[in-house]
């Protein structure tokens, strides 16, 4: 959470950084800052709220001019959002942006207070930038160097130091930091996006790494202040990829790109027609030597699990669990040599899922990450690895990214059934070119919106509302419900159809719509029956099956009709009207769809 850049070149730095500031603002938008050398002295300018709320405050009080600066849009952790708790901080001579939570930060404070340092915000952040002003001796890496050493937690911080108007300094523990390299020109960044537009060259900081950037080049030194070498790393990126390019949000847009992203993700993994995941460092051999696999990861890329654990156990009848990482990494996990533990992360900096897999590792577990940011920690740390090529994705509710997510489960249970001898190749050959027809039949439900718009139409005044399904029906109406409260913010559950009559059943009042998902043939007409014991009580039912599929028209009041699909790959296609249902329905409820409240888009704090 958090975004930060700095800028240090020729070009008006405050254009800069407002501008890699609007490509991270998915990090973090309770308030934004920037802190700008002009004439030789630090101007900060920052306010509460959205990026333009900046703009306007600059707009009215004066725009920092000068070419070296740092900015900042922030997720708010300690201290609530509010002009005096956004970054950057000013502790004297230093100035900081923070991305992170300083959890020693109380006793740091305590300590400075008591040597008469004074503070004017709530937040772990100014802590670091009174610590770093009060342990200053006019060497900045020196004194970052040391001042590292007393904190706790994680942090990736962008510095200037008055007296060196000509530098900016940057330091990474746990939070995502890369350094930009241009031409007289140099950036840092929380992620590549921000500097996509002016150069596609990077280092990626490691652990307690120290940047230092001039016109003249990018420097780095280690934790004790001793010159690094490393490798100039080049983004692929598309500069288009992070641009809307006439879609009214990132996130149809990214609802649209589905389809290519299954391709890029699947082709390369497919040779003569069976899956390939040898460059993942995943053989045949490899997968006969699991006895159970654990999935661990967070809110959807936890769902995207969810339907891998399905299809894993029924075509290769290995035993899957699914944990959500925040628990799995205090619950004490039966796993350990011979287990594989899968952590599926878009970001691959999701601190919960990071912190599991590396207990995972700990247990003497294999881990395999399934990521979509290249070069995260996730990735960078787990013994397999498999990229989902989907791009970046921009808005907050993940839509693309759980899209390939899913796509790369299949292909790794379709691997997997072959290694144990559960499914032969034809069978193996049969689903792998079934995925590869997945991208035809989304674009076709891509290309008819007005169902879902309808749909979307009839939610807008409830309250509350329930998916339900059955079986891989289940698995996806999880996803669904997410979705739909993530950005509609309509109070919504997802429950096994077959469960609700156990308790849940009782919520059912005319007021309370029912989304059902019956894809799954062998279990239709028992969730059929479902419906009708909530339509029976009132509940306004909106099914989402096959158009073919005869349904009692007394059993519903809406229907989404799907294109024919085979039963096991059906949440691919059937996720599609269920992100368009959430997504027309926080668009009429005239929500900030990219961008919901109280979110962020990476999540690195526990
Ligand atoms: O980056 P990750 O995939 O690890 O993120 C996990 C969740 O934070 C994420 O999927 C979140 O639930 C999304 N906002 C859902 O749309």
């Amino acid at each position: 959470m958090c975004g930060i850049v700095g800028y240090v070149g020729k070009r008006d730095c405050t254009d800069v950084l407002m501008n890699g500031l609007s490509k991270l603002e998915y990090r973090g938008y309770d308030s934004a800052g920037i802190a700008v050398f002009q004439n030789g002295k630090i101007e900060v300018a920052k306010a509460k709220g959205r990026l333009k709320n900046l703009e306007e405050h600059m707009k009215a009080e004066g725009r920092p001019t000068g070419q070296i600066g740092i900015g900042h849009t922030r997720w708010a952790t300690h201290g609530e959002p509010s002009d005096v708790n956004s970054h950057p901080h000013s502790g004297g001579r230093v100035t900081i942006v923070h991305n992170g939570i300083i959890e020693n930060y109380k006793e740091l404070k305590d300590y400075l207070i008591s040597r008469g340092v004074s503070f004017d915000s709530d937040t772990d952040t100014e802590v670091v930038a009174r610590l770093l002003d009060y342990r200053y001796n006019g060497s900045p890496i020196q004194t970052i160097s040391e001042t590292i050493r007393d904190l706790e937690g994680s942090y990736a911080l962008g510095i200037i130091f008055a007296d060196h108007p000509e530098q900016v300094y940057a330091v990474r523990c746990e939070s995502p930091l890369i350094a930009g390299v241009g031409d007289g020109e140099n950036f840092i960044a929380s992620d590549v996006p921000a500097i996509l537009e002016y150069t596609r060259d990077y280092y990626l900081l490691e652990h307690e790494e120290i940047a230092v950037l001039g016109r003249d080049g990018v420097h780095i030194f280690d934790a004790y202040g001793q010159p690094v070498e490393k490798e100039l790393k080049t983004a692929d990126w598309d500069v288009e990829a992070i641009r809307k390019n006439g879609y009214v949000h990132f996130m149809l847009k990214e609802i649209h790109e589905q389809p290519t992203a299954i391709r890029t993700t699947i082709s390369p993994r497919i040779q003569n027609g069976l899956p390939n995941l040898e460059e993942c460092g995943i053989t045949l051999e490899v997968l006969r030597g699991f006895r159970q696999i654990h999935v661990v990861a967070c809110g959807t890329a936890m769902h995207a699990g969810t339907v891998g654990k399905y299809v894993i156990e029924k075509l290769a009848r290995v035993p899957v669990t699914v944990d959500i990482a925040s628990e799995f990494r205090y619950c004490d996990p039966l796993v350990g040599t011979g287990d594989l533990v899968i952590v599926i992360s878009q970001s691959g900096e999701t601190a919960d899922s990071l912190a599991a897999m590396r207990l995972a590792k700990s247990l003497g577990a294999k881990t395999l990450a399934i990521v979509n940011a290249m070069g995260s920690s996730i990735a960078r740390e787990a013994d397999m690895l498999i990229y989902t090529h989907a791009g970046p994705e921009i808005a907050v509710a993940s839509t693309k990214a759980y899209m390939v997510q899913i796509a790369v489960m299949y292909l790794f249970a379709f691997e997997l059934a072959l290694a144990v001898g559960q499914i032969d190749e034809t069978e193996c050959r049969r689903l792998v070119t079934l995925l590869e027809q997945t991208p035809d039949s989304i674009a076709e439900i891509l290309e008819r919106k007005e169902q879902v718009q309808y749909i979307a139409s009839s939610l807008i005044t409830a309250d509350s509302l329930l998916y339900i399904g059955r079986g891989l029906d289940y698995a996806l109406s999880m996803e669904g419900s997410l979705k739909l409260k993530e950005i509609s913010y309509i109070h919504s559950e997802s429950y096994a159809a077959g469960e609700l009559k156990h308790g849940t059943i009782s919520l059912i009042t005319e007021n309370m719509p029912v989304i059902a998902v019956a894809t799954q043939t062998a279990l239709r007409e028992k969730t059929i029956s479902n419906i009708k014991e909530v339509k029976a009580r009132g509940a306004r039912v909106i099914l989402v099956c096959r158009a073919s599929d005869t349904i009692d028209p007394e059993a519903v009041d809406l229907r989404y009709d799907l294109p024919d699909f085979d039963d096991l790959l059906m949440p691919m296609i059937a996720v599609v009207p269920l992100q368009l249902i959430a997504y027309y329905t926080s668009v009429l409820k005239g929500n900030d769809v990219d961008k919901p409240r109280n979110l962020a888009k990476s999540v690195t704090v526990e």
